[in-house]
Order: structure tokens, then C-alpha cells, then sequence
């Protein structure tokens, strides 16, 4: 069984560095990797690679830093090139970008079985680009790994059970990224030491949605700018909100650092008081180890995180988003419940690719 599977952004590395381990130790399943190019900084990309021993990409397509369109469209022809030349029995996509819909819809028109990993989540906000990457990444795949009940069920209400597409609920592969790279990431990361950090917030911000709305990135910077007065904030800075800030004029008085390798983030995560982001794997991170969040969104496709107390939306207005932290902050909670597989997710994407 032949796997080729396309990646392009950061998530989606660490997504893949869970599956591509355990396909390697599986008898019968080869993986062949396709970069699109679409984050393309070593602390973006590369490293990724390295730290979590990903396999080098087969092919770099070194598409990035366009327009949507341009940027799924050249996606779409050259993956389509690859799928050609590999002959792949399955193409496999991750989440919700630019590269995932590109890498499923050139396997789709080439009759190429398509399997999507983290299927079935909907934020019901379609002016955001995911939402619309995901909608359509699902219609066209033949099997949905599924990571919640939630997900599930939102393909469900969609008439999914009416296609001839396999569902199936696994968990979500970056909880087996956290629990397996969390054991290297405090041997190996200096991260907490060198930055001399003690009680601090971890931030992160970059959703499109903030970042190209003036607006909404003035009132979320001065919420920051404000909180950091009282609590430090730590806030890896992702490369499309550098530029937008510089754009705007806008100043973040926090600690701004680049973006780190997962390593760091793990253990910036793990030392945190809290997590502030608009991310969406890091809101789930935040609970895998123990940490309440506050998300600067309107909506959250991980709304089990916030029927169970660990994770609040603060949307972007300045006083919601510092009354959400002071209330997050002094917050207790017991994470010990099984949202998200304990693990177990890529073990199971692994068996059903076998059968495929
Ligand atoms: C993309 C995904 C988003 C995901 C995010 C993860 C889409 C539509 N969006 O958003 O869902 O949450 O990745 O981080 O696919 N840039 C750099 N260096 C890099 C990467 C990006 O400078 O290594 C710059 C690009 O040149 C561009 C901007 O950042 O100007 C945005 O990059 P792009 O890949 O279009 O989208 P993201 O915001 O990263
Ligand atoms: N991440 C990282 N370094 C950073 C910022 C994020 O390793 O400087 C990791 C983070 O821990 C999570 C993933 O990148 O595993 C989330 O990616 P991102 O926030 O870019 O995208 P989203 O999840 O919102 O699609």
C-alpha cells in the first residue's frame, strides 16, 4: 500500500510526524511525502523535519506566499504531477489549509482513493478560509478520520451517511504527537532556561481572520499590551502577523520571540500559567498538558474544550479578552477526560489504511 502524503504547514508537520512513525514500523505500508512549500522558513518547516525525525520530503514543490487562488491552483497542478509519477494507491491530506484541499481534489480527479485525517470539523464560519478547505476536502474523500464525537456528528447532520464514504472516529493524531514527543522535548529543549521564564502567559496569534481584520488585530493588541503590564506574555510570532503588525503600525509590548520547533512549544506550553491563541492545534495542546486557555475567536471547531470548562472564547474585544484571562488565570480544573484518544489515533489510521 502505497501512501503519498501532502504537506504544507506547520501543523500540519506535527500531525504527520505521529502518522509517519507508526506507518514505518507497519508491514505493508509505504509512505511517500510531498512538501507543497506552502511555510517555507526553517523555523516554519525545516525543523519540524529534523526534531521529530519526519522523513525528508520526496518532492518540494516550493509553492507559497500567494493569492488563494494562485496558491491552490499551482498546489493543484503540480501534486497532481506527483500523484502521476508515484502512482500511489492513497493520497493523504491533513486538517484544513491550501495544501489540503489541493492535494485532495488533483487524487480526487484522478480517481485516487483520498483519506483525510482530522475530518469533520466545522467552525459554521464560511467566510473563513479553512471552513470552506474542510467542506470540501471531506466531500471528496473516500475515508474520514474523524478525531470527536463532534466531528462525526457534524458529517452526520451533512448527509455524509448518504455518500460512499468510509467514517471513522480515531482520535486526533496531535495528541499522539504530545505524548510522544513530550519525553524528548525536556531532555532536549532549553527553552524555559534561556528565556528566564517563571509565571508567564503563551500567546499565539496569526488566524486570518484577526490578522485581516485592522480592527480586531488593534483591540486584541491592546488587550496583550495591557495583560503584559501585570503578566509577562510569551508570544512566538507567527511570519503573516509580523508583517501585518508592521503594516498597521501596530507595536506588541510582549515578549515577541520567532517561532519555535515544536520542542520549544511543548515546553513553553507545559511551564505556561496559560495559553492565549487563535490557533487551533494549540488550543488542544493547551489541554493535553493541564492548561486552561482563552480563545481570541467568535467560534471553535473544538467546542468539547468548551463545554467541559477548559477552554473560553473571548472573540476580540479588549475588556472580554482581559476579563477571560483573569477569570482563566485563577481557574482549577481536572483534565484527566478522554476527548481526544489517549494516543491511540494513529495506530488506528494505520490499521484501516491496511484494509483499504
Ligand atoms: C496557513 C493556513 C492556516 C493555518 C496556518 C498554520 C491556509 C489558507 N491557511 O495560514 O489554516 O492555521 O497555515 O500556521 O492554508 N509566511 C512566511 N514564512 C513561512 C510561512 C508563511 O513568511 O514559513 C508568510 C507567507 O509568505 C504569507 C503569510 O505568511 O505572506 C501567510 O502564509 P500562508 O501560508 O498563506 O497562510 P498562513 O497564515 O500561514
Ligand atoms: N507551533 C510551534 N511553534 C510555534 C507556534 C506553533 O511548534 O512557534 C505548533 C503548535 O504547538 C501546534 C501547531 O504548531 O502544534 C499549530 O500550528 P498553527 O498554530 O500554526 O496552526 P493551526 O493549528 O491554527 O492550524
Amino acid at each position: 500500500m502505497k501512501i503519498l502524503s501532502v504537506l504544507g504547514a506547520r501543523p500540519q508537520f506535527i500531525k504527520a510526524a505521529a502518522v509517519s512513525r507508526v506507518i514505518k514500523e507497519t508491514q505493508g505500508l509505504k509512505e511517500v511525502i510531498v512538501h507543497t512549500g506552502q511555510h517555507f522558513d526553517k523555523n516554519m518547516s525545516d525543523i519540524f523535519f529534523s526534531e521529530m525525525d519526519i522523513p525528508n520530503p520526496d518532492h518540494m514543490l516550493n509553492i507559497n506566499s500567494l493569492s488563494h487562488g494562485a496558491m491552490t491552483g499551482r498546489m493543484l497542478e503540480q501534486v497532481e504531477v506527483v500523484i502521476k509519477k508515484e502512482e500511489p494507491d492513497v493520497v493523504m491530506v491533513y486538517g484544513d489549509t491550501n495544501s489540503t484541499i489541493a492535494g485532495a481534489l488533483a487524487a480526487k480527479k484522478l480517481h485516487v482513493k483520498v483519506a483525510h485525517v482530522e475530518a469533520g470539523l466545522r467552525s459554521f464560519n464560511i467566510k473563513m478560509p479553512e471552513e470552506v478547505n474542510r467542506i470540501l476536502t471531506d466531500r471528496i474523500s473516500d475515508i474520514l478520520f474523524c478525531p470527536t464525537d463532534t466531528a462525526i456528528n457534524n458529517l452526520k447532520k451533512e448527509g455524509f451517511d448518504n455518500f460512499d464514504i468510509n467514517i471513522i472516529k480515531n482520535g486526533d493524531v496531535m495528541q499522539d504527537a504530545a505524548l510522544y514527543y513530550a519525553k524528548a522535548s525536556s531532555e532536549r529543549s532549553s527553552i524555559i532556561k534561556k528565556l528566564g521564564l517563571k509565571d508567564y502567559i503563551l500567546g499565539t496569534i496569526h488566524r486570518a481572520e484577526n490578522t485581516d481584520d485592522p480592527e480586531r488585530m488593534l483591540n486584541i493588541v491592546n488587550a496583550l499590551n495591557d495583560v503584559n503590564k501585570d503578566i509577562r506574555i510569551v508570544l512566538p510570532l507567527h511570519p503573516r502577523t509580523k508583517k501585518i503588525l508592521k503594516k498597521l503600525g501596530l507595536n506588541l509590548e510582549v515578549d515577541v520571540i520567532d517561532p519555535v520547533g515544536y520542542f520549544d512549544m511543548i515546553e513553553l506550553i507545559k511551564n505556561s500559567k496559560l495559553v492565549i491563541t487563535d490557533s487551533g492545534g494549540l488550543q488542544k495542546e493547551a489541554f493535553f498538558f493541564d492548561k486552561h486557555c482563552v480563545t481570541l475567536r467568535d467560534e471553535t471547531e473544538w467546542v468539547e474544550l468548551i463545554q467541559n470548562g477548559y477552554n473560553i472564547l473571548a472573540g476580540s474585544n479588549k475588556n472580554a479578552i482581559k476579563d477571560n484571562i483573569t477569570k482563566m488565570l485563577s481557574k482549577t480544573s481536572d483534565f484527566s477526560l478522554n476527548l481526544y484518544g489517549e494516543g491511540q489515533a494513529s495506530n488506528i489510521i494505520a490499521e484501516n489504511l491496511k484494509r483499504l
